[in-house]
């Protein structure tokens, strides 16, 4: 076998996991602890500013122009995967690119909302509270799908992708494969 190749540079990892950790303890603090709760989610807020700027500037894996696909690519690749005949990515595929989208926006916005309710102004605003809860149910939601799209193109493609996003490194491009 060839020696495997490296995908994800560190920054990309080590976001990735402080991001997990914070918003997991972000939702199990909950109402309970509540300075644990809002420290958890301004480090997850300054780690989603962190990953944004990585994406302009990081390695090329970690860009935004490398990931992101026009719709109609995000489409193909769907029925591609509804036949069984999509590409294996070395990078994120069409459809885990808008999931890293979807995750940050939705990360941005719970993040945001805890803060505004935090604000005199908003200080115990009935929608603005519930619409931070629904945030964070929606965005539990994406994590649920986000992990269920892992595994499933792990199983595809007959690799681990959670420790290639430990490692950094995955199975070399095949010919076949998008680079
Ligand atoms: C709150 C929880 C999570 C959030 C917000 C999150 C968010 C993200 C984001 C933003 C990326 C894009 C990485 C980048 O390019 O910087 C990503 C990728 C990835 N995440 Fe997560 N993640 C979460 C939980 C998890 C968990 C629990 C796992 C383990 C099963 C996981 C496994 C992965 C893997 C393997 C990738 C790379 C996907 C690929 O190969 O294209 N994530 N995640
Ligand atoms: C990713 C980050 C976050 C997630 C996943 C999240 C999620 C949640 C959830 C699920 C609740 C309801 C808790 C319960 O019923 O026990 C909640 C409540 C709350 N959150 Fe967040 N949150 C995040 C960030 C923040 C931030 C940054 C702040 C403010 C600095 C904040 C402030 C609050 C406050 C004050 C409440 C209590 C609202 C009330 O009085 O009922 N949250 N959050």
């Amino acid at each position: 076998m060839r020696e495997a190749q490296k995908v994800w540079d560190a920054p990309v990892r080590l976001l990735h996991w402080a991001l997990a950790a914070a918003v997991g303890i972000a939702w199990f603090a909950g109402e309970g602890a509540l300075s644990v709760h809002e420290m958890a989610g301004y480090v997850a807020l300054a780690l989603v500013a962190a990953r944004w700027a990585w994406g302009w500037r990081g390695g090329r894996f970690a860009r935004f122009g490398q990931f992101v696909r026009a719709p109609g690519v995000v489409g193909r690749y769907a029925l591609d995967v509804a036949r069984h005949r999509e590409q294996r990515h070395l990078g994120h595929n069409p459809l885990g690119g808008w999931m890293v989208v979807a995750l940050l926006a939705a990360v941005a916005a719970v993040g945001t909302t805890g803060w505004l309710y935090t604000l005199d102004r908003f200080w115990g605003v009935a929608w603005l509270e519930a619409l931070h809860r629904t945030l964070a149910w929606g965005l539990m939601a994406l994590v649920a799908l986000h992990v269920a799209g892992v595994v499933f193109t792990g199983r595809r493609h007959r690799e681990n992708l959670v420790t290639a996003m430990l490692t950094g490194r995955k199975r070399p491009a095949g010919e076949d494969d998008v680079v």
